[in-house]
């Protein structure tokens, strides 16, 4: 069975008052079309349709890859919508999919159950409904026994329908000759003079073809993003999804009611979080670390068995067996080796540390390369800019760099070099040396009392 899917993206999302188009807003770090892509490819739909209308442009940057592009230059309703699609439809199909943008919690086996039952009973369309505790505003399922009827629009119902708790969630498996054949007898005439694509099922009826329907179990999946209150709805539930998902897999989470880790965000086993946790992007965290409170972690790969506390990790790469924090700055283009010690208010940015390095204090770091075995002493820096240019500051294997140390780039410290507390070093210094750059000691003797007297 050819199956393709036609995404339903091309409307303004007025409720959500935004100027980003409203299916590229984000749940759990990942626009809803994508959820809705991913869940269609995860399901095994591969050929895909996206419908667009308002925001056309923006909204292509995220689905182009993946989908083809018709356009809807006038939103005159789902049904409109649909006939754009269509347009895209390869002929060797037997079924299409419909579904909507703006459904993000969608999961693969129930598209899968969807196709499975409109195959297995070779209907013309099938619809996927819910029963819902507060059915308003959705389309209701009007049944005559088993067989569903008609959808009908909130705005249309009757009183009587209204109190119908079966909802249409807006996806739908139609046979493909069937929707191009039908389409056509859609019109406006309804109290929102749309292009009803729900109107198909009472089309269906009328010829005496077969509709079907799949209900859901958990309403949830079927929630439709109108407002940022369901925005914030979906992304709660997608959280509790994910957390749970890397709780099966073995990841200890003290408090996932704090916790949050994006769509994409791998982590291993044992590996315990603390609360108050932000994890996302593209972020991998490997096995049996502790990843304290308060961290934040973008985009950023982890090795195993690190300490990590109150630490922001942006763009970076962590070896294994490190110590970082608390209150470190990780920037983008941070690397560090395996056994690597960043301590307390450091800032590190595009600099790699090497192995068993110690950064324990108070320091900034920023377009360095740091040897092995290397002793960055408290307070010490690298002087990196000029104001106009940035510089490379080059520390060797096991040099030891003394407690607030200035390291005026472009500069090298070759290997074992020793710096002398408070040195501000500005030129290369060569290996196995001592280097020391401070004013020598003056004392005045007596100047307690020559001020003691100043002050009469
Ligand atoms: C629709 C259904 C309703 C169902 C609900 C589920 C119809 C007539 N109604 O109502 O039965 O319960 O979804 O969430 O189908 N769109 C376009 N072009 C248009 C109009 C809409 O692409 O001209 C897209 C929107 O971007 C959105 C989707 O279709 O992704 C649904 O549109 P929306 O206006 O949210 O429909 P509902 O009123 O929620
Ligand atoms: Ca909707």
């Amino acid at each position: 069975m050819r199956t393709t899917a036609i995404i339903l993206a091309a409307g303004q999302g007025t409720r959500m008052k935004s100027k980003l188009p409203k299916v590229l807003h984000k749940v759990l770090g990942k626009p809803m079309v994508q959820w809705v892509i991913d869940c269609l490819i995860a399901a095994g739909v591969t050929d895909k349709i996206t419908v667009l209308g308002h925001g056309a442009e923006q909204v292509a940057t995220v689905v182009a890859e993946q989908t083809s592009i018709v356009y809807q230059t006038e939103q005159l309703g789902t049904g409109h919508a649909v006939m754009q699609g269509v347009k895209a439809l390869g002929t060797e199909n037997d079924c299409v999919i419909v579904i909507c943008g703006d459904t993000p919690l969608l999961q693969a086996d129930t598209i899968k159950s969807l196709l499975a039952k409109h195959n297995a009973e070779k209907n013309m369309v099938t619809v996927l409904t819910a029963q819902a505790s507060d059915p308003t505003g959705y389309g209701r399922i009007v049944r005559n026994g088993a067989q569903i009827e008609a959808i009908v629009e909130q705005k249309d119902a009757t009183e009587d329908q209204k109190n119908i708790t079966e909802i249409n969630t807006g996806t739908y498996c139609f046979n493909q000759a069937f929707l191009l054949k039908y389409l056509s007898e859609l019109n406006t005439d309804n109290a929102q003079n749309e292009y009803y694509l729900t109107d198909l099922i009472k089309i269906a009826n009328q010829y005496g073809l077969p509709v079907g329907g799949f209900q859901l179990n958990d309403f949830s999946e079927s929630l439709g993003v109108n407002n940022r209150v369901q925005l914030s709805q979906a992304e709660q539930i997608l959280r509790q999804r994910k957390c749970q998902e890397v709780m099966m897999s073995g990841v200890t989470l003290i408090d996932p009611a704090t916790t949050y880790i994006g769509a994409d965000v791998v982590i291993g086993a044992d590996t315990i979080i603390y609360p108050n946790v932000l994890l996302d992007g593209k972020t991998i965290i490997g096995n049996d670390n502790v990843i304290g409170m308060n961290c934040r972690i973008v985009d950023s790969k982890i090795g195993d068995r690190n300490d990590i506390q109150s630490t922001v990790i942006v763009e970076s790469t962590v070896g294994s067996d490190c110590k970082i924090g608390p209150m470190a700055y990780l920037r983008p283009g941070t690397e560090l080796a395996d056994k690597v010690k960043v301590g307390d208010f450091v800032e590190l940015k595009k600099s790699s540390v090497g192995y068993g390095s110690k950064i324990p204090h108070l320091s900034y770091i920023g377009d360095a390369t740091v040897g092995e075995n290397v002793n960055v002493g408290c307070g010490s820096i690298t002087c990196n800019y000029d104001g106009i240019n940035k510089y490379q500051t080059i520390i060797k294997d096991g040099a030891f760099i003394g407690s607030n140390t200035n390291l005026v780039a472009p500069v090298v410290v070759e290997e074992k070099a020793f710096i002398g507390a408070g040195s501000t070093i500005t030129k290369n210094v060569p290996a196995d040396t001592l280097a020391v750059v401070r004013g020598e000691l003056r004392t005045k003797e007596e100047w307690s009392k020559h001020q003691a007297t100043k002050k009469k």
